[in-house]
């Protein structure tokens, strides 16, 4: 069976998205068939893909809250072996529609179960909060990758999103894991430098070996619709999540 990792902190603009997106084209250029689920309303993954999320038969939205199966909701992406299931504003409502409804932490996992034994790796795009949606990302999740950007209040916040792990280990999903924690946009500074060694010192060898850094690049290939790796592949960006997904690879 693959490995479902959701990417997740509540805090917003921390690089989630980059990383959900770059880490799936990494991981299907290694050969590995990846599927990547857009968790979040604003529907940035499929954007940084070129998907068009106005012209989308099915998305998310259509798996979570109608039921219709999952197969029905995937697309293909400009990248060979990564398949997407996009979504749009339209997965807003699905908060408000499942509040009612039975087992509705498990919405997603029970969503995916049909496609799982596909894909050796399923990439989940956290919003940014702890929201149902998180929650059903968390519970459909066998780890947790977290991204921290290098700045001052990296760690704010951090306690939480942990302590929300727990909850859902204890309740939803056992078998859980902090996959691992993931410093991004790192610069040469005392500063950047500073939070590398705090971080470290606090979760130790959760940290990825890998940073990623600070790159004009990653932040310029969404616009033309393509992961770094084809957008740039020398840059800066593009070799720390073909490394990144080395190491994902790596730690099995
Ligand atoms: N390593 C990086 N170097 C330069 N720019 C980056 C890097 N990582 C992310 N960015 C840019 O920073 C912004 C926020 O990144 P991203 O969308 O990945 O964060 P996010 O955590 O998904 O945000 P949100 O919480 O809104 O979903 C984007 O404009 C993105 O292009
Ligand atoms: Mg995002």
């Amino acid at each position: 069976m693959g490995q479902v990792i959701a990417v997740a902190n509540q805090k917003g603009g921390v690089g989630k998205t980059t990383t959900a997106v770059n880490l799936s084209a990494c991981l299907a250029a290694s050969g590995k068939k990846t599927l990547l689920v857009d968790l979040d309303p604003q529907g940035n993954a499929g954007s940084g893909l070129g998907i068009d999320k106005n012209a989308l038969e099915n998305t998310l939205y259509d798996a979570l809250v109608n039921e219709t199966p999952m197969a029905e909701c995937v697309i293909d992406t400009p990248v060979a072996k990564l398949r997407m299931v996009p979504s749009n504003k339209d997965l807003v409502g699905a908060e408000v529609e499942l509040v009612d409804v039975e087992r509705r932490e498990y919405r997603l996992r029970e969503a995916l179960e049909s496609v799982r034994g596909d894909y050796p790796y399923i990439i989940i795009d956290c919003p940014p909060s702890l929201s149902l949606l998180t929650v059903n990302g968390l519970a459909a999740a066998d780890g947790v990758l977290v991204t921290l950007q290098c700045e001052y209040y990296a760690l704010e916040g951090l306690s939480e999103l942990l302590q929300t792990i727990i909850l859902v280990r204890d309740n939803l999903n056992k078998p859980l894991k902090l996959q691992g924690v993931l410093l991004t946009m790192y610069q040469h500074t005392n500063l950047s430098k500073q939070v590398v060694a705090d971080v470290r010192s606090h979760l130790g060898d959760k940290v990825f070996q890998t940073i990623i850094p600070r790159n004009v690049t990653l932040s310029e290939a969404p616009s033309f619709g393509q992961p770094v790796i084809h957008y740039d592949p020398k840059s800066p960006g593009a070799v720390a999540y073909v490394a990144l997904a080395r190491e994902l690879i790596s730690r099995g």
